[in-house]
């Protein structure tokens, strides 16, 4: 019914413009595109405006499934904007869009299978903040990566698990899906009495009504729609700080809690050694979730809290970690520069075992370096994997990894860690490129590494003298 009335309302505005306004340039109709130019994802994200801000509420019952939502988006626009796109996928049912508290218009092409088109009864002027609400209900579907991994929405035994790296988020939010925009966020999350809802950010109430509890979260600083979560399930909690003054909360799933708290016990050190090594933490909290998820096959570093889909070993909870400053406070601009975040937390998560006696990080560029020239250690390059496909390859994180230890190597430690100090400090809370951290460590260090860097990230053989 509603969207029907509503598609009236556009009927008429669209008449009134046709009658004698359409020469009013102010009235040009002006579509926000349709993707955010990435060649590895050209659906993902949206032209025409800026998200500042979204409030998720969320009510999920694990055993049936099923997802009750509404999310608000609060974004500016940066051009006149009579229609624009979000990203949301078809699997869930949208019941009413508003665009400033007025019902707007809206469909799903069939064609695409992650946008959804809206058009406002009134059209946003240039450079004005607006409101987006949207409510939809449904089974949210878990989606398939290029490279055949499961992300998204991962129902669970007691909850669900999720993940939304490299494009899971439109599976259950509608978002402007792009690493670039970042925003803070608001949860409210419902879940059945005896679950824990789990999402970005701080704690800051918990409420109990009948057989529901609801938990609200809030994430203060901006972060990339690919490291939200708002994970659900039975969970044991610990929450402290840090020595170094990190607050922290750590659930693991109750099955999982006694082969997982050793490793989880170092989280407060590896939270300091790295503001050490790296300068302020760069966010209110952080922490760790561990669930039996292990169909997924991989730990994501969403941020403040990253998700391990079983319990994890030391080097992948320091790799998750370090990502909280590379990748999610210093993030690529497109998927094409993943080096910017795989190679500098793998590359950490060596640091982490040589801070504490275990094997270098010159140990493990060792024993890589070993590798045949024909091995997957060495192919893609880096810096440039060529398809979505092979954004997660092993020569993303190892070859990446190698670059930085023998970066190190050439520049010594001093200069090196400034580099990498720097580096974050300059850039944090922003979106970065291959290229400018190419020339940030040219500059930094006052040494000419052009042909150091094509050897190491962009040349496809095996790197034999740099
Ligand atoms: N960024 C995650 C990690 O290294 C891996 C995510 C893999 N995702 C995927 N769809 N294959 O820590
Ligand atoms: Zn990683």
């Amino acid at each position: 019914m509603h969207q029907v009335s509503v598609s009236l309302a556009g009927t008429i505005l669209a008449t009134v413009a046709l009658t004698g306004l359409t020469a009013a340039p102010a009235l040009a109709s002006t579509h926000g595109a349709r993707g955010a130019g990435d060649r590895y994802f050209p659906l993902q994200g949206n032209g025409g405006y800026d998200v500042k801000h979204y409030d998720l509420r969320l009510r999920y019952d694990p055993a049936s499934r099923h997802l009750r939502a509404r999310t608000i988006i609060r974004a500016t626009a940066k051009k006149r904007l009579t229609s624009f796109d979000l990203d949301f996928r078809r699997n869930l049912r949208i019941s009413t869009v508003t665009v400033n508290g007025v019902g707007a218009v809206f469909h799903q092409p069939a064609a695409l299978k992650q946008e959804l088109v809206v058009r406002p009864f009134r059209a946003v002027a240039k450079d004005k903040t607006f409101t987006v609400v949207v409510r939809y209900a449904g089974t949210p579907a878990a989606i398939t990566d290029p490279d055949g991994s499961v992300e998204g929405w991962v129902p669970t035994k007691d909850g669900a698990f999720v993940v939304g790296e490299p494009q899971g988020a439109p599976s259950w939010f509608p978002c402007n899906d792009t690493p670039r925009d970042k925003a803070t966020y608001d949860f409210r999350v419902t879940v059945p009495r005896g679950v824990t809802a789990i999402a970005n950010g701080d704690l800051t109430g918990q409420t109990r009504k009948g057989r529901w509890t609801t938990f609200r979260w809030h994430n203060r600083e901006p972060m990339s729609t690919y490291l939200v979560t708002v994970t659900t399930g039975r969970f044991d909690v610990r929450t402290g700080t840090t020595p170094g003054g990190v607050p922290y909360y750590i659930a693991s799933d109750p099955k999982l809690t006694a082969k997982s708290s050793a490793v989880l016990a170092k989280l407060p050190a590896v939270t300091d050694y790295l503001a050490e090594l790296y300068g302020p933490y760069p966010f209110s909290s952080t922490g760790a979730i561990v669930d039996d998820a292990s169909k997924v096959g991989y730990a994501l570093e969403t941020q403040t809290k990253p998700v391990y889909d079983r319990p994890p070993d030391e080097l992948t909870l320091a790799h998750e970690a370090a990502h909280m400053y590379f990748g999610d406070s210093v993030t690529f601009k497109r998927w094409r520069d993943i080096w910017i975040a795989e190679g500098f937390a793998e590359f950490s998560s060596w640091m982490w075992s040589e801070h504490t006696g275990g094997k270098t990080a010159q140990g493990f560029f060792d024993t890589y370096y070993k590798k045949k020239a024909t091995s997957s250690v060495w192919k893609p390059p880096p810096g440039n994997p060529g398809s979505a496909a092979n954004l997660f390859s092993a020569s993303v994180y190892l070859r990446g990894a190698m670059t930085l230890q023998a970066l190190r190597v050439k520049l010594g430690d001093a200069t090196f860690f400034d580099v990498l100090r720097s580096w974050h400090q300059t850039h944090r809370g922003r979106n970065v490129t291959v290229g400018q951290f190419r020339a940030f460590a040219e500059q930094r260090s006052g040494q000419d590494l052009s042909r150091f860097f094509d050897v190491w990230l962009v040349r496809k053989a095996k790197p034999t003298s740099w």
